[in-house]
């Protein structure tokens, strides 16, 4: 019997190492040591011993058999479990659908947009100023007119990095002052880029958002030249030749007199919800450059004046396209931006 044991061991040890795939195992198990495998014939061998002590000589070989086979099989379970989940997870699949050939990828609505604002620009002959998403106090605050201390800070929820030298640009103005700083006047050039503001978000706030600033500053520069801007530019976005503008004072530390543009509601003739039933649309609030600004910069405000503005682009693109809902603009939700 001691033979038999060795020898259905060694079989069984052999096609328990060469086994490749769960099912084999599993079929291993049941002739090995289902209720009518091998083992269970060697077992009723066992049972008829009479003699003690082949009995328990016996007894022990079964049983190291028995123990050596479990072990045996619970590794090569978990071996080969682990290498057919890992088969599956790059598993092709043929009958998987494919993009039809007209859902080849696009640029994002939002991105075309303003790249539109900004050909727009170009073509009226201004440039396109750029600048550093973290800025200092000084480009951010101080240089606009807004010293320490001055309550017109609170009006932007500031983001300040690690240890409060900077900060994440809470509008696109501080590159008014980088650009006049390098260039001088006169220069007339928008910058259109994110901004940051640490505020809770909803329907029309995000924590970052773009603006497009824009600055013009020359000799005899002045409101009329903001508004006569304003109105083309609006006139472009909106495709409407007849679009217009009204203005009403306005507040903001780096320009005097500030100002608000309104647009006509570009929706209704008598007052819809989009305009709060007052057929004007708020769109931008801009100015004439304070001469604090101008001589932080190094600008003679004698010889030269300037104009500026800066509107949020998401609330322009939500106006055109009819969107309630700023954070739909980076949602990635495709069914939205199928729409466009
Ligand atoms: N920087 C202002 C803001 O973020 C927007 C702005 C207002 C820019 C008036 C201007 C301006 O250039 O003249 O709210």
């Amino acid at each position: 019997m001691k033979e038999r044991i060795s020898q259905i061991k060694a079989l069984f040890l052999a096609q328990a190492k060469a086994a490749s795939n769960l099912q084999t195992l599993q079929q291993l198990k049941s002739d090995f040591f289902g209720k009518k495998g091998f083992f269970q014939s060697l077992m009723d061998e066992f049972i008829k011993i009479q003699d003690k002590e082949s009995k328990k000589e016996i007894g022990a070989l079964l049983n190291d058999f028995k123990k050596e086979a479990e072990s045996l099989l619970i590794e090569n379970e978990k071996a080969l479990t682990l290498e057919q989940s890992n088969n599956q997870n790059i598993s092709f699949d043929p009958t998987l659908s494919v993009p039809q050939a007209d859902e080849k990828g696009n640029l994002h609505f939002y991105t075309k947009f303003a790249e539109e604002i900004e050909n727009v620009f170009l073509s009226m002959g201004f440039s396109i100023f750029e600048g550093p998403e973290v800025e200092d106090d000084f480009h951010n605050f101080t240089a606009l007119n807004i010293p320490k201390d001055h309550p017109a800070r609170d009006m932007q929820d500031t983001l300040w990095l690690e240890g409060k030298q900077n900060l994440m640009r809470t509008h696109t103005s501080s590159v008014q002052i980088r650009t006049m700083l390098a260039q001088g006047a006169p220069l007339a050039g928008i910058s259109l880029g994110r901004v940051f503001r640490h505020e809770a978000t909803d329907a029309t706030h995000e924590i970052s958002f773009t603006q497009c600033e824009g600055l013009v500053v020359d000799k005899n520069i002045g409101l009329g030249h903001l508004f006569g801007t304003a109105k083309k530019i609006l006139q472009e976005i909106f495709q409407r030749k007849d679009l217009d503008i009204r203005t009403r004072p306005g507040f903001f530390p780096f320009v005097v007199p500030g100002v608000e543009i309104d647009m006509r509601c570009v929706f209704c003739t008598k007052g819809c919800s989009v305009c709060k039933h007052t057929t004007w649309i708020e769109v931008f609030p801009g100015g004439l450059v304070h001469p604090n600004v101008l001589r932080s910069c190094n600008v003679d405000p004698e010889k030269y004046t300037g104009f500026a503005f800066g509107f949020g682009v998401e609330r322009l693109a939500m106006l055109r396209h009819k969107i309630n809902d700023i954070r739909l603009l980076k949602s990635g939700n495709i069914n939205f931006l199928k729409q466009f």
